[in-house]
């Protein structure tokens, strides 16, 4: 059982598939974090001319077993991971690290923007989580200041609609859901009543799977 979980910045994609992975005991991973890392890698040349160049050697180079989930939260990194998501060299080195992890035996819940389409168009399950600009903005806020962190409101929301603007205009033609998707608007939606409206879903999903055999 593959299950894909899209969607844009602090939709909540990540919770919803650490909490679906948990529920069905299938092992999870997070592809924000290895465009994270790359962003990171990178940050101290991100305006130089070759960019693209040394993203996508750091993009080959990427070791998934050393991905430090902790490091990789902040709004500045997110900003980073979407200036180099862009570059076609970043995506394709990442793609078979991406596609090996879903075909796993045994099945595996991925979340990003392109798993339903470009890396496991055959996931048994796909959501495609949205929410409003502004409850991800205060989801992210009180993210930070739980950990302590200053948090700036009207920064964050910035960020997530430069996120969102660079995201929709990506090269490869922007992220959208799957045809066979299921959207989940979680704006009126605490993390209990998501999470239990995309289990639901999943377990349609695997009853209408189950009935096709
Ligand atoms: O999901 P997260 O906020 O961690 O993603 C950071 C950035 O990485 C996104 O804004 C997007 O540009 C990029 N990304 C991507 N494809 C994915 C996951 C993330 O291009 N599958």
């Amino acid at each position: 059982m593959i299950i894909a979980v899209d969607g844009p910045a602090a939709s909540g994609k990540g919770t919803i598939g650490a909490a679906l992975a948990a529920h069905f005991g299938l092992p999870h991973l997070d592809t924000g974090l290895l465009y994270r890392a790359i962003g990171r890698a990178v940050a101290a040349r991100i305006d130089d001319a070759d960019i693209e160049t040394l993203a996508t050697a750091a993009a080959q180079a990427l070791d998934l077993t050393t991905l430090d989930a902790d490091r990789l939260v902040g709004a500045e990194t997110g900003i980073l991971a979407s200036r180099i998501a862009v570059f076609p060299g970043v995506r394709k080195a990442l793609f078979a690290a991406q596609r090996s992890f879903a075909l796993q035996d045994g099945g595996a819940v991925l979340d990003g923007r392109d798993i339903g389409t470009a890396i496991a168009p055959e996931a048994e399950a796909k959501l495609f989580i949205v929410a409003d600009p502004e409850i991800r903005a205060e989801r992210r806020a009180r993210q930070f200041e739980a950990r302590g962190e200053t948090v700036d409101r009207a920064k964050l929301l910035r960020d997530i609609c430069e996120r969102d603007a660079r995201d929709a205009a990506a090269p490869h033609g922007g992220f959208r859901p799957a045809h066979d998707a299921v959207l989940l608007d979680t704006s009126n939606l605490d993390i209990e009543a998501a999470i239990k409206a995309a289990i639901a879903e999943v377990e349609a999903a695997m009853a209408r799977k189950k009935a096709s055999r």
